[in-house]
């Protein structure tokens, strides 16, 4: 079928027809667009509003997929790359480098946390957790412990879908029935997700059995078959899940005292997200191998990046070459978006209106807390989660193929809201929002509770 698509407004039909034949969208069944089931054609963006092809507009309050940090319709991160592509586009990732490529890995030293230093780019945060598993294995082998292979990741956590990624990722019984068996050699611990304790305790009572978990977990796997534990400082795909006081340097400790790394994957925390410009900050946290990916470009172009402390890379000097190479790793014209996008974060104040909106919209949000399905609230910058239950006393979860889900779905995209909702709505706006905007956020959350309470019986 042959279409135009220099008019979309006059092919509407046409483009739908043909994106649901030809597009096979993203964790959607096929023909996914021409079912609606929420799926839309998005035309064009300003700040923190997205318009589709019939003319709707949105709150984008997830940021797309948690990334637009910056706000859509910036068109001079588009000058940045098309400047850097008239000139030069594309070096060999591993034959040469390019400025904007050094400028940005030089950037990214300053400001990330501790003595992070030195970046291996890529393409996206899959690609940065595959290669943070990939060089915290050879650096073991080059420091004369090649069996330390294991990787401990946690109940709930999402670090990505290829291979390596999925296999750590604490989301894989999903993937189970088609996609194992996975990567051999890892291990889930409980995250610190106090709402829902493993261990059915309290904190501060608990004392952080999550963490020491993990320490038993690497003492039973013996620790020199322990290469590295993965954990986002603050977990998005668990319900955004920020963890206790003490949690953090509890299991850094104990990272250090068994020679296994650290790798804090800040793919959705980073540059900004929770009002620090990495997460890390908010409890002195260095992590030996940090993944960044999202916030790095705010989605202009795919960029992802792995930071690794001196001791890191310095296990790959003389002839120990890193055994990995990915074709678009420090592509220029993703390297000039990047730094176009960082430039607008620090000259705009961005990390601070995180701070201060993120605020105001957690404060909105406990306000919600009358609903009786609203069991928790949970913020931190512009990252934040409302958790529903059947039931407060039981915590009971709405199941995501429920009526009720679909119901609270459909009732927000209605009201001029695009997110993600299952039992956990979850919250991550561009950083530039406003406070109008995160007061329309609160109301229409409001008013969808408030009517699927009435639907379903639950007022
Ligand atoms: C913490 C974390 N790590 C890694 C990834 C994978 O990133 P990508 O989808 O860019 O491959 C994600 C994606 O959401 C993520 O949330």
């Amino acid at each position: 079928m042959s279409i135009a698509i220099t008019d979309p407004a006059s092919n509407e039909a046409a483009l739908r027809e043909a994106g649901s034949e030809h597009i096979f969208m993203h964790a959607s069944p096929y023909r996914a667009l021409a079912k609606d089931m929420g799926k839309r054609i998005l035309v064009e963006g300003k700040g923190c509003i997205v318009k589709d092809i019939d003319g709707n507009e949105f709150i984008d309050a997830l940021a797309g997929l948690w990334l637009v940090n910056v706000g859509h319709g910036r068109s001079e991160i588009g000058d940045a790359m098309a400047k850097q592509a008239s000139m030069l586009a594309y070096a060999s990732s591993t034959q040469a480098t390019t400025i904007p490529a050094i400028q940005l890995a030089t950037h990214l030293a300053e400001i990330t946390p501790g003595d992070l230093g030195t970046a291996f780019f890529c393409s996206g945060g899959s690609e940065a957790v595959e290669s943070a598993i990939k060089i915290a294995r050879q650096y073991h082998y080059h420091n004369g412990e090649p069996k330390r292979q294991k990787v401990i990741g946690r109940r709930g956590s999402y670090h990505g879908a290829t291979y390596g990624a999925m296999s750590v990722s604490g989301t894989r019984p999903n993937a189970e029935p088609y996609h194992s068996p996975f990567m051999h050699g890892v291990l889930h611990a409980s995250p610190p997700y106090c709402y829902r304790c493993d261990f059915r305790q309290t904190f501060p009572a608990c004392d952080l059995l999550c963490a020491d978990q993990i320490e038993q977990m690497i003492q039973y796997e013996s620790p020199e078959t322990v290469a590295a534990v993965i954990a986002e400082p603050v977990s998005a795909s668990n319900g955004i899940v920020i963890p206790p006081d003490g949690y953090w340097k509890r299991l850094r400790e104990i990272c250090d005292k068994h020679g296994v790394l650290l790798i804090t994957d800040e793919v959705i925390n980073g540059f900004g997200r929770t009002g620090k410009m990495f997460a890390s900050e908010h409890w002195d946290l260095v992590g030996d191998i940090l993944t960044m990916a999202k916030g790095l470009s705010s989605g202009y172009a795919p960029i992802g990046a792995v930071m690794c402390r001196p001791h890191v890379v310095e296990a790959f000097e003389g002839d120990n070459k890193l055994t990995h190479l990915l074709t678009y790793g420090g592509h220029a014209a993703a390297c000039a978006a990047a730094l176009a996008n960082i430039a607008i974060i620090e000259n705009e104040g961005l990390v601070e209106n995180s701070a201060k909106m993120g605020a105001h919209l957690l404060e909105g949000l406990n306000g919600l807390r009358h609903h009786p399905i609203v069991g928790d609230v949970r913020g931190l910058g512009l990252i934040a989660g409302v958790e529903l239950v059947k039931d407060r006393e039981t915590k009971e979860k709405f199941a995501e193929s429920s009526d009720e889900i679909k119901h609270l779905n459909d009732g927000l995209q209605e009201r001029g809201l695009l997110t993600r909702a299952n039992h956990i709505i979850s919250l991550s706006p561009p950083l530039c929002i406003t406070k109008d905007e995160v007061e329309r956020i609160v109301s229409i959350l409001d008013d969808a509770i408030g009517d699927l309470e009435r639907t379903f019986g639950y007022a």
